[in-house]
């Protein structure tokens, strides 16, 4: 267990076994809910590809960013995972279940721009990230924009938890390591991050 400005990392939580069967888990998920390329306000692109599981799901579009109870395509999210509830209640600290699992998907040129997770009703429950596939090169800042930031490879199976002070810590992925995993027949990285909404 390992402390990043407050934010708790347990690496190598997941076993091999387990990482096999989330990704068939998130196989059936894609099916449903198809990945899809999510655009900003100002109609740039992201370079991750997402989908959700869960009651609400994460979209981005032309207005805006938020929380959908439906896929861009009108249908309701796929359940978040068994496997994927059971890692949120050995590490989040809470009753309360998770309301999103929101599904990233980095090809080898994609990365995640330093932001808050802050769209959530209750910044004391926790946010639960687990990494799968390749290696991401993961930077924590600080609850403002700016100032010195601190970075740490994530491996597959990886989970971090971010809660009480750290809830709020500015964070993002400068890049991913192609070839670092075999769990991916294709390559790539995902994320899933597990949030209550409400
Ligand atoms: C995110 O914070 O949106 C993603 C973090 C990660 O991919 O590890
Ligand atoms: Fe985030």
């Amino acid at each position: 267990m390992l402390n990043l400005r407050g934010m708790t990392l347990f690496r190598g939580l997941i076993g091999t076994d387990a990482q096999g069967q989330l990704v068939a888990a998130l196989r059936e998920i894609v099916r449903e809910a198809p990945l899809f390329h999510p655009v900003t306000s100002s109609g740039k692109q992201m370079s991750v590809r997402m989908t959700s599981a869960g009651r609400f799901g994460w979209i981005s579009d032309r207005q805006g960013y938020r929380y959908s109870e439906r896929h861009p395509d009108g249908l309701v999210w796929p359940a978040i995972p068994r496997i994927a509830l059971d890692i949120w209640r050995d590490v989040a600290g809470t009753k309360r279940e998770p309301e999103s699992c929101l599904i990233n998907f980095y090809d080898a040129g994609a990365k995640m721009g330093m932001h808050q997770d802050r769209d959530e009703a209750d910044f004391a429950q926790p946010v639960v990230s687990i990494s799968l596939g390749d290696e991401a090169l993961f930077r924590v800042g600080n609850l403002t924009r700016g100032g010195k930031t601190e970075s740490v490879w994530l491996s597959s199976g990886d989970v971090l938890v971010m809660a009480g002070e750290a809830r709020l810590l500015y964070h993002g992925v400068d890049r991913v390591k192609a070839g670092s995993s075999t769990l991916l027949p294709r390559g790539g990285r995902i994320n899933l991050t597990l949030r209550v909404v409400t």
